[in-house]
């Protein structure tokens, strides 16, 4: 287990819990990559790597053998411009105008524990035995060039961290132009492709593509990781499917612009790598300076999608989420936007705060609209001062009054924000993201402060300090309303300003880990109009997001069922809401949308005071069951049973696990009914084939193995947009 390295053939050989990886230092100290797979215990080195004389076409780094072409060598860090000609994994200027650079093997070190990556989020350790880090040094010795590849390898799970730091030692300036986290090569070309894809209101949902020749390409260029594409693709084999086959997940903990690709060249072999969008980007680094890249956290599964994902959720939950909700329950609560939007005062939150109170929630959340003069979404974004026609007593008195009910309470802020028409925007035009003389371009009537100062951090920082620190608020909602255009800094020298971007990040990471250190007992919520932010960097400062603005029961079962790809129920928010729907004008059954919402962080944003008594039976019911079952939820493993994206798309079902396998529970959803529909069996997942469960609504004992091989009869479901929830229990 762990990492060796033998002298004698120079391979380097991780091993995670069921993975092996591996790579050897070959002719001229290049880093070639072995393998990446189910765990072998050994290479022979001898029938790894053949090399094969190509045509003319293919160049030669040494004139005296044709036969070695780094366009045919799997590499794990490669160059362009030096025979290989498919996508590098970095590229630097020179001061002479040159983006040539040869990066060869220099030397590797081998640790217990996980460094940390300075100022970006990342994977940790609790205790030095749970990993082994490789730092391997590549170096140009032409320009005092080093690169620091760094890989990490937790030992019980079939993970491998990898990151990239680049160290200017030599005398000259140089312009780092891409710098990616990853590149690894696969002899093969065999894959399908698969990544997260969507919208506002529509996040996540999943695309499955045959890789055929030529490049695969997802990324943002919107200054957010984006509602569109998230950092995240997976290549996996044709065959594969929630248990079976092969899948290779890649995921960056990282909130800006990024680039993910799978590139098969002439040769059929795939060259897959991730990290900073190295579109309008670039960093100078001037000798002494370095910089480190963002992680990636790869994750091998030979047991299909779903093994895959459940490794994610487990990391995810406990070494990359970090504070005091880590591993806690969370608070059921209730969300004032969809209720009020702007308008409200005390009484009316108050109002609503009481019947909720009644019914079991724990957690009132007031939203966007108290504070400046903000009655609608074109003002008052950076005036963090409370609405004194809205709230006369302020946020204390708010806050008491909310605790007295024995709930806690949450505060909406938008902090990376400014609207034109604010306090803070008069005093400080120049504190927004723009370029001189051009336009700034507006969205929902704002503009992005300009993270990538210090001053205009420490401001943020200390705003929303103030305010936390002057009422029992008890959890932040943070929002994050707009992408970012004309993208420059007034602070930024010419040849820096192309650095804005992934500045503005690197000082988004910063007030976050202030103000998560200073209020550790608040539970921050990420959000970005819903899912737009939905990513491993956001979820190391806060354990959970707001999914999705879309809480439709229907549209929610693609996006929680697309989420849960890579993020466990337990970071993902899923509230109740009125209907028609807001976002879609649905009217679904108050019981699938409770059923639905379960299936992650549970709440409710309507307004409970216009609910009839047995509306009001009925939510007081599921969140007592929510109650019951979360622990199961947010912790448990979950396997998916039925996607959304495959047939005609009119079922969905998944389940969760406790890890001991004594307690399960199973969400059915169908959407439309169908006319003299047969009796249908759901087979289940992950439970313990020896044990005998009891299921609630059903009569007798059933196997274990009887629910998974032969599985449980779906009742007879009558209209459109119903669901069903089994609660198993070991007997
Ligand atoms: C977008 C969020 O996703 C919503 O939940 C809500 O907080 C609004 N912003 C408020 O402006």
């Amino acid at each position: 287990m762990g990492i060796t390295f033998n002298e004698d053939n120079k391979v380097f050989h991780l091993q995670a819990k069921d993975t092996s990886y591996i790579m050897q230092i070959v002719k001229d100290g290049y880093l070639a990559h072995l393998y990446w797979g189910k765990k072998i215990r050994n290479v022979n080195e001898k029938d790894m790597l053949v090399y094969r004389g190509r045509t003319s076409f293919s160049a030669n780094p040494d004139d005296k053998d044709k036969i070695f072409s780094l366009d045919t060598l799997p590499q794990e860090y490669p160059a362009y411009g030096n025979t290989d000609f498919r996508t590098p994994a970095y590229q630097l200027q020179l001061e002479n105008g040159s983006t040539i650079t040869d990066l060869r093997y220099e030397s590797y070190t081998i640790s217990k524990g996980k460094p940390k990556l300075n100022g970006l989020p990342a994977t940790y350790v609790e205790a030095e035995d749970e990993a082994e880090t490789l730092e391997i040094v590549l170096i140009d010795s032409l320009i005092g060039l080093r690169v620091h590849l760094l890989y990490t390898v937790f030992e019980k799970y079939n993970v491998i961290t990898r990151s990239a730091r680049f160290v200017n030692e030599g005398n000259c300036n140089l312009k780092l132009l891409r710098g990616l986290s990853m590149s690894l090569d696969f002899m093969r070309d065999d894959f399908d492709f698969l990544h997260l894809n969507g919208s506002w209101a529509r996040e996540r949902h999943i695309i499955r593509e045959k890789l055929t020749p030529g490049m695969h390409t997802i990324e943002s260029r919107r200054g957010a990781s984006s509602h569109e594409h998230n950092p995240f693709i997976a290549i996996i084999s044709q065959d594969c499917t929630e248990e079976k086959g092969e899948a290779y997940g890649l995921s960056l903990v990282y909130s800006g612009n990024f680039l993910a690709q799978a590139e098969i060249n002439m040769y059929k072999s795939t060259r897959v790598s991730l990290g900073i969008n190295p579109f309008d980007f670039s960093w100078l680094l001037e000798p002494g300076q370095d910089f480190q890249t963002p992680e990636v956290v790869m994750v091998y599964s030979s047991e299909g999608l779903g093994a895959m994902s459940r490794t994610y959720h487990k990391l995810y939950r406990t070494r990359l989420c970090r504070g005091r909700y880590r591993d806690k329950t969370r608070p059921i609560l209730i969300n004032n936007w969809e209720a009020t939007y702007f308008d409200f005062d005390a009484e009316k939150l108050i109002n609503i705060a009481k019947e909720a109170k009644k019914l079991g929630i724990e957690l009132f959340v007031l939203d966007d609209g108290w504070f400046g003069k903000r009655n609608s979404d074109d003002c008052s974004l950076g005036d963090w001062v409370v609405d004194k026609n809205k709230l006369p007593d302020g946020l204390k008195s708010l806050g008491d009054r909310i605790n007295d009910l024995n709930m806690k309470f949450g505060l909406w802020f938008e902090p990376e924000m400014v609207s034109p028409d604010s306090d803070l925007y008069r005093a400080h035009p120049d504190w927004c993201l723009h370029v001189p003389e051009r336009t700034r371009s507006t969205a929902r009537t704002q503009l992005i402060l300009d993270l990538s100062r210090e001053d205009v951090c420490d401001y943020i920082a200390k705003a929303i300090s103030q305010v936390l620190s002057s009422a029992p608020i008890s959890y932040v909602k943070w929002d994050m309303n707009r992408n970012m255009t004309e993208v420059g800094s007034k602070l930024l020298s010419a040849d820096r300003q192309r650095e804005t971007a992934h500045r503005y990040i690197l000082g988004l990471y910063k007030i976050m880990d202030k103000l998560t250190d200073e209020f550790e007992d608040v539970l921050f919520e990420g959000c970005s109009g819903g899912g737009g932010r939905f990513d491993p960097g956001i979820l190391y400062y806060m354990p959970q997001i707001w999914t999705s603005d879309d809480s439709d029961a229907v549209e929610r079962l693609k996006i929680q069922y697309g989420t849960s790809i890579l993020y466990p129920a337990s970071t993902m928010g899923a509230h109740v809401s009125a209907v028609p729907n807001h976002q879609v004008g649905r009217n679904t059954p108050l019981k699938m949308r409770g059923d639905v919402a379960m299936s992650g962080n549970f709440g409710y944003e309507l307004d409970l005071t216009k609910f009839t008594e047995k509306e009001k039976k009925e939510v007081k019911e599921q969140v007592m069951q929510y109650k019951e079952l979360r622990a199961l939820i947010q912790f448990g493993d979950m396997f998916r049973l039925v996607s959304p994206f495959e047939g005609k798309g009119n079922e969905t079902a998944w389940m969760y696990v406790s890890e001991d396998k004594n307690e399960a529970m199973v969400a059915y959803f169908r959407i439309l009914a169908e006319a003299d529909a047969p009796v249908r069996k759901l087979r289940l997942i992950g439970l313990d084939p020896d044990k005998d469960y009891l299921v609630s609504e059903c009569e007798g004992i059933f196997g274990g193995d009887e629910l998974m091989y032969s599985g449980i009869t779906i009742p007879f479901l009558f209209g459109d947009y119903q669901s069903v929830v089994w609660k198993i229990k070991s007997k």
